[in-house]
């Protein structure tokens, strides 16, 4: 009898350690690189991309991640010359370094007319249809001095499993404005009967906060102070290297599991704001509205670029400073004994987006950003990595999915305890 005892603490034991080393916060890296390459056509292509510059392999920062069934989707956006292809998706034909293939196709990539992809910085995909609505902020640079592309800021629609375009929207200036516009990052609202109804896009250099409505095909834009660089908040510090981001306003942006607010933050500053979504949703909020609805949630110690909402109400967010992800549950308030690391890596510099995949893991992209613009990024060692880390979450989007490990690890106890009674 005692040595059964014995037997059940030690199993009990185990399965809790083994539980609790589910939550460890070291991240794995699945892809490094030190440039990123193509799966070229053929040779020929391959040559005439590299030796005229039309693909200069150091100018390839990748930024954008998202994950749908089983494949990754990344983002090039155009911020220097030689970079033809702001949409990919990695081939899987190189374990840790694999090739990226252009998505969807070859062609939309092409220079021309305003119907093609010019600058794609981020994407969201509705997971109950394969929908991808991706954001296509057209600003291309041109030699040493970026101008904006005369092309119209669109949204196009795309779904991943036919391979198809469903709809696409292009930004009248009346909501852009006329000055500097950066279509930086995207969530899509659910209406009652769990159609992908709104957008919410956050502008960095408009500082504004887009909405797009897919039932009325329309949109409109809200701008506030909280969206704009708190100036003292400019100069962030990874290590040895610090910039300045003085210019950089509202970039972070996510929508909460219940659909009822959007958190967002510029990338200078470092306050949580939220809004309502019923403000966003109507067309006829005006800034009054708006302003009296915002909150501040509290302070995030460190300056951020991607930020995600998980299903259990946790807000996931970069900090560039500690090379860390933070967990915030949001709910309980603004207190700092509510943040927990997620994800920490002394390689980690520059975090840019994160997203989920079904299996409770974070993914999130980290990319030099702090040294890709003054040196290029590192020489002979990786720059962009591709991360995951275990969260025993899942994505706003997941509606009503909520299992945990606590659950899973309360069944496994019960079942080790029923089977050695039963062998007793
Ligand atoms: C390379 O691919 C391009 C585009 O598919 C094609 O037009 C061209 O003929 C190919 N060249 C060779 C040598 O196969
Ligand atoms: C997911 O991918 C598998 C294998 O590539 C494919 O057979 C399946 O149709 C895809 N499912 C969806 C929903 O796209
Ligand atoms: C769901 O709502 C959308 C927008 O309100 C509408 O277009 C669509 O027809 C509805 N779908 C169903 C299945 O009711
Ligand atoms: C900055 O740190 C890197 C490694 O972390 C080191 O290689 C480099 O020499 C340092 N640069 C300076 C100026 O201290
Ligand atoms: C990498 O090499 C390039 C070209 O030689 C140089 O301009 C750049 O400063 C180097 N970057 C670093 C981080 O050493």
């Amino acid at each position: 009898m005692a040595r059964i005892f014995v037997f059940l603490v030690l199993g009990i034991l185990t399965l809790c350690a083994v539980c609790v080393s589910l939550e460890d916060n070291v991240p794995t890296i699945v892809y490094e690189w030190e440039t990123v390459d193509m799966d070229w056509p053929n040779e020929t292509i391959r040559q005439d991309y590299y030796q005229n510059n039309k693909y200069q392999p150091k100018n390839n920062g990748i930024n954008g991640i998202k994950l749908y069934n089983g494949t990754v989707y990344l983002t090039i956006p155009k911020l220097k010359d030689g970079v033809p292809f702001s949409l990919v998706e990695v081939k899987h034909d190189r374990t840790n370094s694999p090739l990226l293939q252009p998505y969807p196709n070859w062609d939309i990539h092409m220079d021309g007319d305003c119907s093609k992809f010019k600058l794609i910085q981020s994407m969201e995909i509705d997971p109950y249809t394969g929908h991808m609505w991706i954001i296509d902020t057209a600003f291309v640079p041109r030699g040493a001095v970026s101008v904006p592309d005369p092309c119209p800021k669109k949204l196009v629609i795309w779904n991943l499993r036919t391979n198809t375009e469903v709809h696409r929207y292009s930004f009248p200036s009346s909501v852009i404005g006329l000055g500097m516009s950066y279509l930086n990052d995207i969530v899509i609202d659910f209406d009652t009967n769990r159609t992908a109804r709104w957008a919410y896009i956050s502008d960095t250099l408009g500082k504004k906060l887009i909405v797009y409505d897919r039932l009325l095909d329309a949109s409109w834009a809200f701008s506030h102070q909280s969206m704009n660089p708190e100036t003292q908040y400019g100069s962030i510090t990874i290590g040895n290297v610090t910039s300045n981001y003085g210019i950089l306003g509202i970039n972070g942006i996510a929508l909460s599991s219940d659909l009822r607010y959007v958190y967002y933050c510029p990338v200078a500053g470092i306050t949580l704001y939220r809004v309502s979504t019923k403000i966003l949703r109507n067309k006829l909020s005006t800034a009054t509205d708006f302003a009296n609805d915002v909150k501040s949630i509290g302070s995030k110690r460190y300056q951020s670029d991607g930020i995600y909402y998980g299903q259990k109400h946790n807000l996931y967010y970069s900090a560039q400073g500690p090379r860390s992800v933070f967990r915030w549950p949001v709910l309980d308030g603004p207190g700092a004994l509510s943040r927990h690391t997620a994800a920490f890596h002394n390689r980690i510099e520059w975090i840019d987006s994160l997203a989920f995949d079904d299996d409770g893991f974070l993914w999130f992209v980290t990319n030099n950003l702090n040294t890709f613009f003054t040196e290029g990024g590192h020489n002979g060692t990786s720059n962009y990595f591709v991360w995951k880390v275990f969260v025993d979450d899942a994505s706003y989007l997941k509606f009503g999915t909520d299992t945990s490990s606590a659950v899973t690890c309360i069944v496994s106890i019960t079942a080790l305890l029923l089977s050695m009674v039963v062998s007793i």
